[in-house]
């Protein structure tokens, strides 16, 4: 084994234990304890990894990435940016380039070099759909239009997209994967590999649906009885009780609903396969809408797992165990509405593509398992901007990333970022309330002219470790405190706050914050994130 191993030192286990023995959820019930997998408890989700908690603070390769002269590179980003999961694709195309002949030697390059890296890996199945078109299927496929259609769009033209009603592209791309995962089962020894991406953004992008006269057959049938269960008709606004067509059930989403059924479904099949063969945990990326103004599927990839068909999804596709959305959508609100709508109960959120700007950062992990920016070896690179934000934040947050992983499945981790209005943000610890204010530079002194700030940057992430102790990072605020619950109208101080780092699953302080670094206003924090373990007291 050559992953280092980390020891924690105080345990996770009575944790894990109490989840595993009483309320907990294993998703997989039959699995080794030490295979990946997630666990659920009072609507919060874990993934766990050689048996402890785990965070994926991850980065995605560009599409074109997965070969092998490439790797170093790739390697070398990483490890500048602190990450501890690479998520990088596993091309059809290269596995299977001609039928029923299989090519695992890029898996194996993988598995043996992330060993030597340290790294963990999720790997994204480009099969059928890779953002909604079919271009990662084999040569082989791609020369066979016949046998492996597209969908034809309302228009009576060919679209670029396959189409989820073909059953012989169903069977082969179950058949490659699962020839691909029984690989996996036999290779990754070390659980290297902790999910799997099943598919790339899929859906149709230009048309709702497939009006070919074999899809439109189907979409004239009753809707099928599971999806017409009062729990999910209620979550999609329909009466309990309705049935009949599409079009009768469902008016004018009739179409994409009817698109959201045959891709989820069509994928259920394909994990089913993979997980017949090594059940470890499976998602589906999603091309997000925007999710504040509900417009129609004619403005976003129809069929995905947009928020509007996540219950139609949950019932067609089971085998999947999260519904994951790429965040690329610009603006705080939009952004943290994302957030809300796939951190279920019946999901668990992960980000698995998003921007380098990290300004939702601890929104995400605060509440989620993964957070992972894209094209780490392209995008970056290009602009010159190799060291950049996320390499400081992963810094720090490396190290203690499966304490992270138990804090946020137990509740204790909140965050807050800084609103486009600058407003002081209060955040309820029990008898403390954090009160966090934000001037870009965190500096000790007096406020900033605010109408010079350029943009609003500031965010903080806080995990209360006991009533009166917190571990806290940010950018550009300050942190101060106020008495509340049974601490009210109390006179209070810091008891002491540490600035340091985590080490070997513990705080290692590097130095005591006290005078000018903790008077005027509580502790500040400029542009690089720093980790502070502040205790409280009242007198
Ligand atoms: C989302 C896709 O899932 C990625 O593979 C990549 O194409 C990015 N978009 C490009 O921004």
């Amino acid at each position: 084994m050559k992953f280092k191993s980390k020891k924690i030192a105080f345990s996770v286990f009575p944790v894990l234990f109490f989840a595993f023995a009483t309320l907990g959820t294993i998703c997989a019930q039959s699995l080794p304890s030490d295979m990946p997998h997630l666990i659920k408890k009072d609507g919060r989700h874990v993934l766990i990894v050689d048996s402890e908690p785990f965070l994926i603070l991850g980065g995605q390769c560009g599409n074109s990435s997965a070969w092998p002269e490439m790797l170093p590179n790739l390697w070398k980003v990483m490890e500048d940016m602190h990450a501890n999961t690479l998520e990088i694709p596993i091309y059809w195309e290269q596995l299977e380039p001609i039928q029923e002949q299989y090519d695992f030697s890029m898996i194996q390059t993988l598995l043996d070099q992330a060993q030597e890296h340290h790294m963990r890996l999720v790997l994204l199945w480009f099969g059928t759909w890779k953002n909604g078109s079919n271009h990662y299927m084999p040569v082989w496929m791609k020369k066979n239009a016949a046998k492996y259609p597209n969908i034809t769009g309302k228009d009576g033209k060919p679209v670029d997209s396959p189409s989820p009603h073909s059953q012989a592209t169903l069977q082969a791309d179950c058949h490659a994967f699962a020839q691909f995962m029984g690989y996996l089962k036999k290779a990754d020894t070390h659980h290297t590999v902790i999910m799997m991406q099943v598919e790339n953004e899929p859906g149709t992008w230009g048309s709702m649906r497939d009006y070919s006269a074999n899809a439109q057959k189907l979409f004239e049938q009753s809707v099928p009885k599971t999806l017409l269960n009062s729990a999910v008709l209620k979550q999609l606004n329909i009466p309990a009780g309705t049935k009949g067509t599409w079009s009768e059930v469902f008016g004018n989403r009739a179409d994409e609903y009817f698109h959201a059924w045959s891709v989820a479904s069509f994928i259920e099949q394909v994990a089913k396969a993979g997980k017949a063969v090594y059940p470890i945990p499976m998602y589906v990326n999603v091309a997000l809408r925007d999710p504040l103004t509900n417009p129609m599927a004619t403005e976003y990839e129809s069929g995905g797992a947009t928020d509007n068909v996540i219950p139609i999804w949950k019932v067609a596709a089971p085998s999947i165990d999260l519904l994951a959305p790429d965040i690329y959508l610009q603006g705080d609100e939009k952004v943290l509405k994302v957030i809300d709508l796939y951190a279920r109960d019946d999901n668990a959120l992960m980000v698995p593509e998003t921007y380098s700007n990290t300004k939702y950062l601890y929104s995400i992990i605060s509440r989620g398992i993964c957070y992972s920016p894209f094209g780490v070896d392209t995008r970056w690179r290009q602009a010159g901007n190799i060291k950049n934000s996320v390499a400081d934040e992963y810094k720090i947050l490396s190290p203690m990333s499966r304490q992270l992983a138990k804090w946020s499945f137990e509740g204790r981790t909140y965050a807050v970022i800084e609103p486009q209005d600058h407003s002081e943000q209060r955040i309820g610890l029990g008898n403390w309330e954090a009160v966090i204010t934000f001037e870009n530079g965190g500096h000790f002194g007096p406020a900033q002219d605010k109408s010079k700030l350029q943009s609003a940057t500031g965010k903080v992430l806080i995990i209360k470790l006991n009533d009166d102790e917190f571990i806290t990072t940010g950018i550009n605020c300050h942190i101060t405190f106020v008495p509340i619950g049974i601490n009210k109208g109390k006179a209070w101080q810091y008891l002491q706050v540490k600035e340091g780092r985590y080490e070997e699953g513990q705080f290692k302080a590097t130095r005591i914050l006290n005078g000018d670094q903790t008077d005027w206003g509580g502790p500040s924090i400029g542009e690089e994130p720093v980790l502070l373990d502040i205790t409280l007291t009242t007198r």
